[in-house]
Formats: C-alpha cells, sequence, structure tokens
C-alpha cells in the first residue's frame, strides 16, 4: 500500500490544469460499446477507475488502446463477445455498473454482478433495474448475480424516484438503441449527464432535454464511432479552489467551466473568497480572511456531495460555527474522524455536520476512506506546518490524477512513499 509524506504549511503558487471529468469519462467509455465501430476520447485523466472501466471492457473482448503520452483513447467493439462481466471487476468498482445499458442495448442480454456498495454508502441499484424493466427487460438475480435479458427494449415513460446520476446515465443508453421513445422525468441534470448525451448523439444517437428533468431519447437503428473530448472536471476544479483557500495561496485553475460549479463558487463567494474568473481561467487569492457558512448538498444544480468533505476541511479552519448537511449519501462523513485526529471541532448529529473553527490543523498520521475524504485530508496536511501521512491513497488515484505532480508544481511538498506500517 502506498502513502503520501506531506510537509505543509508553505505558500502556494502558479497554475494548476484540471483534466477532463472522471464522471464523465466513465459513462462515455461505456457507451462505446452502443457501437461497433472505433471511438477515440482525447486528453482522458490517468485515474485508477478509468483502467478498470477499460479492463471491463477488455474482458469483454473490446479492443482499447491507451496512449498514455497523448492521453488518447482508442475503443473499437466490433469483436465484442463475452457478456459475463467478470465479478472482481465490477466489485472493484461501481461505475462499471454502466455497461449494463450498452450491452442490454446493443446485444439483449447481459450478466453481471451487483456492484459492492462502498464506504460511503450502500449505493443500491433498484432505480437502474426498474427503469430497465419498463423498458421490457427479464431481469434475475441470485447470488449476486444479475441475469438480464430483453429481446429488443421497448421506449416507455420513466419516472425515477430519485435523480440518480448512475441510473439516468444506464437509462440513456438502454433508450438510445430501443425502439420507440423513451422519456426519463426526474432525471439527474448532472453535467455529465449532458456530456453523455452529447457523445451518444454524436454517434448519431437522438436524445433531447439532457441537463434538464425530462429526458426524450429517440431510440435509432444503429450508432456510429466518433472522436470526443470530455469536459473538465468540476470537482477537481473545486478541489483547488479549495486548495488556495485552506492554504491562503493565490494561484490560478485552467480549464474551469463556471457554469458547472455555480454552487460551489457561490458558496465561496458567501465566504469571501477572493475570486476571479476570466473565460475557463479562475484565480483565487485565499489569503483573505473568510466566514462560516451553512452547506446542504443536493443533486446538481446545488451543492454537489463530491465537494463536501473538501469544504469541511476549509471550514474547520474558519472562525465561527458553520453547518453541513449530507443529502446524498447515508455514510458521507467518514472523513470527519481522520479530521478529529488533526484536532478538527466537528461533532455530527445523522446527517448534520456542525464545525466548530479551530485556529490551524495538527499534523498527524491519518488514512484516507473514500475519494473525496482523501482529497480532504490533503487539504488539511497542506495547510499546517509539520509533516503529515496520509494512508490507503488508492482511494485518491482513482479520481485525481497526477494528484502528486499537480502539487508539487504548485510548491507543495508532497511525496507518495511506500507504506510498510500497513498489511
Ligand atoms: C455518481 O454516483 C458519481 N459517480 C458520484 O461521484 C456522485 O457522488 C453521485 O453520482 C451523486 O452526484 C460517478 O458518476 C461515477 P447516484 P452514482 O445514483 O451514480 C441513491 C465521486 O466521488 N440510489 O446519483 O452512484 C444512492 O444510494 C463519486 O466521484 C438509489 O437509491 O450516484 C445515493 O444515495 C462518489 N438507487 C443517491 O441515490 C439507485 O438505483 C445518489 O446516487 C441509485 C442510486
Amino acid at each position: 500500500m502506498q502513502k503520501f509524506r506531506i510537509k505543509g504549511g508553505l505558500p502556494l503558487k502558479g497554475e494548476v490544469k484540471v483534466s477532463s471529468a472522471k464522471n464523465s469519462i466513465l459513462p462515455i467509455i461505456a457507451a462505446t460499446i452502443l457501437c461497433d465501430d472505433e471511438c477515440i476520447i482525447e486528453n482522458f485523466p490517468m485515474l485508477e477507475d478509468v483502467s478498470v472501466i477499460c479492463d471491463v471492457l477488455k474482458s469483454l473482448n473490446v479492443n482499447v488502446q491507451m496512449d498514455n503520452d497523448n492521453n488518447i483513447l482508442k475503443i473499437d467493439g466490433r469483436n465484442m463477445d463475452s457478456l459475463n462481466l467478470s465479478e472482481d471487476l465490477i466489485r472493484k468498482m461501481r461505475a462499471s455498473f454502466l455497461v449494463l445499458g450498452p450491452l442490454l442495448s446493443r446485444f439483449g442480454k447481459a450478466r453481471i454482478y451487483m456492484p459492492g456498495g462502498c464506504n460511503i454508502g450502500l449505493r443500491p441499484i433498484d432505480l437502474h433495474l426498474k427503469g430497465l424493466e419498463a423498458l421490457g427487460a427479464d431481469i434475475s438475480i441470485k447470488d449476486g448475480c444479475v441475469d438480464i435479458s430483453a429481446r429488443k427494449l421497448k421506449g416507455t415513460n420513466i419516472y425515477l424516484d430519485f435523480p440518480s446520476v448512475g441510473a439516468t446515465e444506464n437509462l440513456i443508453m438502454a433508450g438510445a438503441l430501443a425502439d420507440g421513445v423513451t422519456i426519463i422525468e426526474n432525471a439527474a441534470k448532472e453535467p455529465e449527464i449532458v456530456d453523455l448525451a452529447i457523445f451518444i448523439n454524436g454517434m448519431g444517437g437522438d436524445i433531447e432535454g439532457a441537463g434538464s428533468s425530462k429526458i426524450v431519447i429517440n431510440g435509432v437503428k444503429k450508432l456510429k464511432g466518433i472522436r470526443h473530448m470530455p469536459i473538465y472536471d468540476r470537482i477537481e476544479a473545486g478541489t483547488y479552489m479549495a486548495l488556495a483557500a485552506i492554504t491562503k495561496s493565490k494561484f490560478k485553475i485552467k480549464g474551469v467551466n463556471e457554469d458547472h460549479l455555480r454552487a460551489v463558487i457561490s458558496k465561496f463567494y458567501e465566504m469571501g473568497l477572493d475570486i476571479t474568473i476570466n473565460g475557463t481561467d479562475v484565480l483565487v487569492n485565499g489569503n483573505v480572511d473568510l466566514k462560516p457558512i451553512n452547506i446542504k448538498t443536493l443533486p446538481h444544480p446545488g451543492f454537489p456531495t463530491d465537494m463536501q468533505p473538501q469544504l469541511m476541511s476549509l471550514l474547520s479552519l474558519v472562525s465561527g460555527t458553520s453547518t453541513i448537511v449530507e443529502t446524498i449519501f447515508e455514510n458521507r462523513f467518514m472523513h470527519v474522524m481522520e479530521l478529529r485526529r488533526m484536532g478538527a471541532n466537528i461533532s455530527i448529529h445523522d446527517r448534520v455536520a456542525v464545525i466548530e473553527g479551530i485556529e490551524k490543523f495538527i499534523p498527524s498520521r491519518v488514512k484516507a476512506t473514500d475519494l473525496r475524504a482523501g482529497a480532504a485530508l490533503i487539504l488539511a496536511a497542506l495547510s499546517c506546518e509539520g509533516e503529515s501521512e496520509i494512508t490507503d491513497i488508492y482511494h485518491i488515484d482513482r479520481g485525481y490524477s497526477q494528484i502528486e505532480n499537480k502539487l508539487r508544481n504548485l510548491g507543495a511538498e508532497i511525496f507518495r512513499l511506500t507504506d510498510k506500517t500497513s498489511i
């Protein structure tokens, strides 16, 4: 296992470039198997999750070529065969469940394993399966294995009980080649959904309304391969903005789509953070006094749950009382224990965190419990003078490409080491 050793307290400067969005590229990679042609994805981020979903496709005999020097991904599904997804790959990453919709669309059947939950929640898939059944799929679940088949999916109206991002994506992909029209109501409105719709429409699909709560998918007969550049990673961008704030540094973040981060930027403004936006460049000056605020995570365009741990770190150093309500995942406060080790004064009441500002964090040895919790700990460690260690950093590698290089380019002292103390 690996760990980060961080010497915090140094002011950061310069600029950092945001990579393409993990949560956009994962469904887009799944969508490439909707056609029996080559798709080219540019500027793909080197992330563990990208490698895992590519391994899932390779296990289905899809030809995947990763050009890491030029960040070009070539995916060609013309020779796809086996439809039984390996359990360990599905369990490795929930998002690999996103291949279900495309498999069903293209081949009319699939065998897949129930994706594991993870530290932040049970992560059920009932909305995915209910939507696929509405489209005419027969589903049987035995010993954690999902057998699903449909001679031909038939468009229908689907109302999502919750605007689930993954369910919306799976159902868009299932509807893309279905007979007739599929209407998804109460759909998720995240920017990554819009990017997926743009990708499928570029393949020859016919999807309207992505980004709104009502998406209309007119099934088409066939889709073709295309070249696509995914959107920037809004969560990575927000994480670096929080980093400038917590280290009281001034640096530029390149590759920020303001429209995708409105709720986060408005909260930073509410705190009094000095932000200058110039197109897709954002200059953040963290050397200002910040005010305590209240945050409630909500589906897009509300405040994103994926920015909650990072803001918890930042608000821990803002004098006064702040609150965070986590409404999306039932167990997304795992980082609180680790921040408390560093001296944070946070109390939890069900889904509400009450944060009393402290002077500074205490450098400590802490553990990343999930992807965004790990990012929150990096922010905390970089904010305080002294040496901290963060273990279990494989969580962080899932969603932040080349993070130590990007941080070192900003002047941070962060080193990746083998953690001999862990089993
Ligand atoms: C996506 O996960 C993202 N992952 C998550 O990002 C993100 O936190 C989440 O959307 C919410 O924005 C990817 O895009 C790969 P959901 P997803 O389905 O699709 C419940 C990160 O840090 N639900 O919108 O799994 C579920 O339990 C990750 O980058 C059901 O009840 O999220 C949760 O409480 C973490 N039944 C809520 O909906 C279902 O069938 C939101 O889940 C599906 C979901």
